[in-house]
């Protein structure tokens, strides 16, 4: 490489841009402060908004170029996928939205800086949050060589002083109300930080939801949904095969309007402070709820109970930014191959805020009628029972005679 090229590479940034105050100060404040030439990213997991618009905003700041990646496909296939297939709930509640999208993002970032040559990428993180953890470390993981700038952890910028920043430049600043939340969206859930929700004791207002109705004001009358598997994976809705983005947009939908997939948690961010988050996530309940009962029909006991310490690995990791690391890349092989048999279908009930599972089948059931049931048709062998318990519980007959023997009590 010759010197000008490499410098004209030392001068590029990558910028992961949503389009929101804090990136698009960030734009101005790379080319002015640092002297960077600013691409921007924005990437497309399924956010509301007009991307198009978001991107082309980018430019109106001043970055040299502006990219839209639609990446839906594979946050489904790649990350909502393996996500289902772990039954990953953080701290056995939160589904990860937030957290499964930063790994790709930040991929994409990686991919987006080797295709212009750019030595630096920059994310618009504040220093309290998980999001700053996860494309740090996701990008350390994807190549160690690029630089990472987190301007807003540093910059001292109260919003105040950004918006004044940003007219000050003729940066366009979005008049709204002024949510009192802080909220990110994406295909597998909503979540909302921030104002009266800071106060644990304090029941979330219906203006922190947007996904769902209020179970209250859901339909007086349940809908029956019937969820179709392949291999762990959903793959049709009432009978109709979807791709799993949209079975994941309908769902979101259905549920939502049960009032379905509505959570209220302290959560424990990785930088050791607990927050009070609200997630909106109808889809991603009914999912891992329906998944799970498929597991327990057509997984044996032991496979079931080994799975379910992985699980919690898997949810941590992704929260905890270490999606690309080896131990979850384990973790998801292991799944895939539990997962050959997991297929067949789930019916769910949906009615006023709860998905129930009433119904599960699977050509490769483990349920078998003529050992479960009490009627005549019982084929089990009563007898053998007797051999079983006798062996199984040998260990306490000899603990106890022991104790007894020393005059221990037995209890
Ligand atoms: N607490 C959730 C998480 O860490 C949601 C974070 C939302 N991020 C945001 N920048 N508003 O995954």
């Amino acid at each position: 490489m010759n010197g000008s090229v490499q410098s004209e590479s030392e001068k590029r940034v990558v910028l992961a841009y949503s389009g929101g105050l804090d990136t698009s100060v960030l734009i101005r404040w790379l080319i002015e402060q640092m002297g960077l030439e600013v691409i921007a990213l924005t990437v497309d997991v399924g956010q509301p908004g007009d991307l198009q618009a978001i991107r082309q905003k980018a430019l109106e700041i001043g970055a040299v170029e502006s990219e839209l990646v639609d990446a839906r496909d594979e946050f489904a296939e790649e990350y909502i996928a393996p996500a289902i297939l772990a039954n990953a709930l953080y701290q056995g509640k939160y589904p990860l939205a937030t957290a499964l999208a930063r790994p790709l993002i930040a991929k994409i970032q990686v991919e987006t800086a080797h295709r212009y040559g750019a030595k630096k990428i920059a994310h618009g993180c504040t220093g309290k949050g998980n999001d700053q953890v996860r494309f740090e470390v996701a990008a350390a993981a994807l190549d160690p060589s690029l630089e990472v700038l987190a301007p807003v952890r540093e910059w001292s910028m109260s919003r105040e002083d950004e918006v004044e920043y940003a007219k000050s430049r003729g940066i366009p600043v979005e008049i709204t109300a002024g949510s009192p939340y802080s909220v990110d969206e994406n295909l597998w859930g909503r979540s909302c930080e921030c104002g009266v929700l800071e106060d644990p004791w304090v029941e979330p207002p219906e203006d922190a939801f947007a996904w769902t109705s209020s179970p209250q004001e859901a339909p007086d009358s349940p809908e029956y949904i019937e969820i179709g598997f392949e291999k762990g994976i959903p793959c049709a809705l009432n009978g109709e095969s979807l791709s799993l983005v949209d079975l994941v947009l309908k769902l979101n939908s259905i549920g939502g309007r049960h009032g379905v997939g509505r959570i209220d948690v302290i959560e424990d961010r990785v930088v050791g402070i607990k927050s009070r988050e609200i997630y909106e996530a109808p889809a991603a309940v009914i999912l891992i709820e329906a998944h799970r009962t498929l597991e327990h029909l057509t997984l044996t006991k032991d496979a079931l109970w080994g799975k379910r310490k992985l699980e919690d690995e898997f949810a941590r990791m992704a929260y905890e930014g270490m999606w690309f690391s080896p131990f979850n890349k384990a973790i998801q092989a292991f799944n895939r191959v539990l997962s050959e048999r997991v297929s067949g279908a789930v019916r769910v009930k949906l009615y006023r805020g709860n998905a129930v599972v009433v119904g599960r089948r699977s050509p490769s059931s483990l349920y078998d009628y003529s050992l479960a049931t009490y009627d005549r048709a019982d084929a089990f062998d009563h007898t053998a029972a007797r051999g079983f318990i006798s062996l199984w519980g040998l260990q306490m007959k000899l603990w106890a005679k022991s104790g007894k023997e020393k005059g221990e009590s037995s209890s």
